[in-house]
């Protein structure tokens, strides 16, 4: 497995370009399911997510290419089989969006269950309740779900409220299925995620007839059929999140470009309180960091809240703050493996429950760790950029799932990591 070897930082400088959401393109590259006719998908990741939604959408027979420029053409017409395999499924959960379209198109899916992962248990219940209501049979066998629906699905009214807020991934797989069930479906307590709101665009100029997408009520008036289409998707906003954390933790100097500012609000309200200058343009964004930073508290929400994807980051941040930063994590239940590997580098970092204490400025120095999960890893990394001595992060396999090019963005702004492959 693949490990970074990262030098303690000089302040970063220059300009960055963000790449398209893995999150919005993962559901989308399934929505090419509810389709006979070819989807391309421009600004889409190379990431090893894309790669594994690739081989589980070929595996139900849709041919997939990647264009010269580097668009994602997707080929669903001889596109029969209806399983999602486990070898496949548990490497990612995302696979999770083939159920609804799979489900609208065909009358059935069949998933392997994706079991619980390294932040939380993580059910798909809401999946199953949405899908449910619009009149799939659901059962469990031998670590697969299997759903059908025989005489097709009928629109109906769900509420997606669960016991930690909404569920972005629910909600998304919901809308897919009820574009291409009989009558209106409305879907209250629906997630608000831009991600959201960036599917709803696609699926309407697919032919769907959805209004208030992201926007907590969602209407979805059922058609027949859906078209094949050319949509873009939008940028990663945890990437461009993660890259203002880059520049405010070594103090420098950073353009971020290609990146919907408007996506950020809650991470970027955070960030000036903490005492980061920032200059929002539409499509841009400068963050510049000089004086010493103060401590903070944050607390996870469902968008417009503050993002969980982005606590890992903060919590690095906080290790250069002047004074106590509290961190509360509110979506996942354990969501802080970072806390001991940052504490491993020297931070003054506590885990109570949901809520991480951070006493900084700590004295970050030189030592091995282990990345658990995506973000955590992106933590480690930019704890990494102000450790005396820097450090090796292990395991970084994470960061390939969700991050693209990483290392060399981060080079190109003047960091030193060299990824060592084994
Ligand atoms: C998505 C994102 C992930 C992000 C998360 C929260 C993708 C591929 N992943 O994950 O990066 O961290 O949103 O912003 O888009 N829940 C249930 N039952 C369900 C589904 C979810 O109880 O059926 C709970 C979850 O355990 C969690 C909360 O709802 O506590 C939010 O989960 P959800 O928004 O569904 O997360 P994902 O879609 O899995």
């Amino acid at each position: 497995m693949d490990k970074f070897k990262i030098e303690r930082s000089e302040p970063l400088c220059g300009r960055v370009h963000i790449s398209g959401a893995k999150n919005s393109c993962l559901p989308q590259m399934a929505a090419a399911l509810l389709t006979e006719g070819t989807v391309r998908l421009e600004n889409t990741p190379d990431l090893v997510d894309v790669r594994t939604m690739t081989q589980v959408l070929e595996n139900l027979g849709v041919v997939v290419e990647r264009a010269v420029d580097g668009a994602l053409e997707l080929d669903p017409s001889q596109a029969r089989r209806v399983t999602a395999p486990y070898e496949l499924v548990r490497r990612m959960r995302a696979s999770y969006y083939v159920m609804g379209p799979l489900l609208a198109r065909h009358g059935q899916a069949e998933m392997s269950l994706p079991g619980g992962c390294a932040i939380g248990q993580r059910p798909i219940d809401l999946h199953l309740k949405g899908l449910a209501a619009l009149g799939a049979e659901i059962s469990t066998s031998e670590g697969f779900v299997h759903l059908r629906a025989p005489g097709g699905l009928r629109g109906a009214r769900i509420d997606l409220a669960g016991e930690h807020g909404t569920s972005a991934g629910a909600t998304i797989n919901v809308m897919m299925a009820a574009s291409l069930a009989e009558g209106r479906t409305v879907l209250t307590s629906a997630a608000r995620e831009p991600e959201v709101e960036d599917v709803a665009v696609m699926l309407n100029a697919m032919g769907a007839s959805i209004t208030g997408g992201g926007e907590g009520v969602t209407e979805i008036e059922g058609v027949r059929h859906l078209s094949g289409i050319t949509h873009r998707v939008i940028p990663d906003r945890i990437e461009a999140g993660t890259f203002a954390v880059a520049a405010a933790i070594t103090g420098g100097d950073v353009v971020i470009s290609d990146c919907n500012p408007a996506h950020l609000t809650a991470v970027l309200e955070l960030l000036q309180q903490i005492g980061v200058d920032l200059e929002q343009g539409r499509k841009t964004l400068l963050v510049r960091s000089h004086a010493p930073l103060r401590p903070f508290q944050l607390e996870t929400k469902p968008y417009p809240g503050f993002p969980t994807d982005m606590q890992a980051q903060f919590c690095a941040l906080a290790t250069c703050c002047h004074g106590t930063s509290t961190i509360v994590e509110s979506i996942f239940e354990n969501r802080a493996m970072h806390a001991p590997e940052l504490a491993r580098l020297g931070a003054d970092i506590e885990v109570h429950g949901r809520t991480i204490t951070v006493r900084g400025p700590c004295a970050m120095t030189s030592a091995p760790v282990m990345a658990s999960d995506l973000r955590a890893s992106a933590a480690l990394v930019l704890a990494g950029l102000v450790a005396a001595g820097g450090c090796l992060v292990n395991r970084i396999y994470h960061l390939d799932r969700g991050y693209e090019n990483l290392e060399s963005k981060l080079v190109r702004l003047g960091a030193g990591i060299l990824r060592i492959s084994e």
